[in-house]
């Protein structure tokens, strides 16, 4: 039987990469076809209104992974009371696909709350009040979104949350609390919608980690990451992983 979402292949055998590299178009010189570049800011042509995140980037302490892009302009605008001398940073992933209106709400904007005014004397010119201690601010940490993972537009995120990779967050939500991977969660706070897929298949796929690989093999997987039919791509990732 021919497969419409595997055409190399006949779905009744077992596949293996090699099967899945036939499908991939190669020119006659032998050489990989075109590969996107993770290294351009605006990676559709004609289009300003989308960017990859990391070559965009000034500020040292926002790091991002190839090809997690942002759809918008000016990014680094999107994360808010972010300051050099709390040392907190953003970490996001690869391949990230993040909503217009996204806001990362760092650690500087969380006021000391263990002292009768939460009012920032310090920060003013003129006051002399004493800068807190770090112990005495509410800092949360980095803030640490994995890969694959999907927010809506605009979506806040409070400081100091892990999002787990392949997670997807429901627009207008506000995530206060980590989120485990391949979960979906929504509201204000995000509560959790549903888990993407059964325990196997996450644990598959956090083993794979399939945006670590070569691009060339990214590609050649495409047609199971993009495949509708999960237990098919289930079966398929067990076969390419070796483990059936
Ligand atoms: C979360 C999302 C992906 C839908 O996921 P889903 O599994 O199909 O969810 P459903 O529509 O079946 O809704 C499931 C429940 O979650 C709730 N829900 C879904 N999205 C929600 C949101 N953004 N905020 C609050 N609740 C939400 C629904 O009301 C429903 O609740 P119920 O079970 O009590 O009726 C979608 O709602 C969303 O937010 N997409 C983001 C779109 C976006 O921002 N795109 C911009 C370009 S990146």
């Amino acid at each position: 039987m021919t497969d419409d979402i595997f055409p190399a292949f006949d779905s009744s055998q077992s596949t293996n990469i090699r099967t899945l590299e036939a499908a991939t178009p190669t020119p006659p010189n032998g050489q990989p076809s075109h590969t996107p570049d993770p290294n351009t800011i605006f990676p559709i042509h004609g289009l300003d209104t989308l960017t990859f995140i990391k070559p965009s980037l000034t500020n040292p302490n926002i790091i991002a992974g190839d090809f997690s892009y942002y759809s918008g302009q000016d990014f680094e605008s999107r994360v808010t009371h972010h300051y050099p001398f709390n040392g907190d940073r953003l970490i996001i992933g690869k391949f990230c696909q993040i909503g217009a209106g996204v806001e990362f709400v760092m650690n500087g904007a969380n006021h000391q709350m263990n002292s009768i005014t939460t009012y920032p004397f310090f920060i003013f010119d003129g006051w002399n009040a004493p800068t807190p201690k770090p112990q005495d601010l509410p800092l949360k940490g980095d803030t640490v979104i994995g890969s694959d993972v999907w927010i809506g537009q605009n979506v806040t995120v409070l400081p100091g949350v892990h999002v787990g990779d392949g997670a997807i967050i429901g627009l207008n939500s506000t995530v206060t609390r980590d989120i485990p991977p391949y979960t979906i969660v929504a509201g204000n706070p995000a509560r959790i919608i549903r888990k993407r897929f059964d325990d196997e298949m996450i644990a598959l796929l956090e083993r794979l980690k399939w945006w670590d690989k070569d691009i060339h093999e990214i590609k050649t997987l495409i047609p199971i990451l993009t495949c509708p039919d999960i237990l098919r791509a289930k079966h398929e990732l067990k076969i390419y992983m070796g483990l059936q």
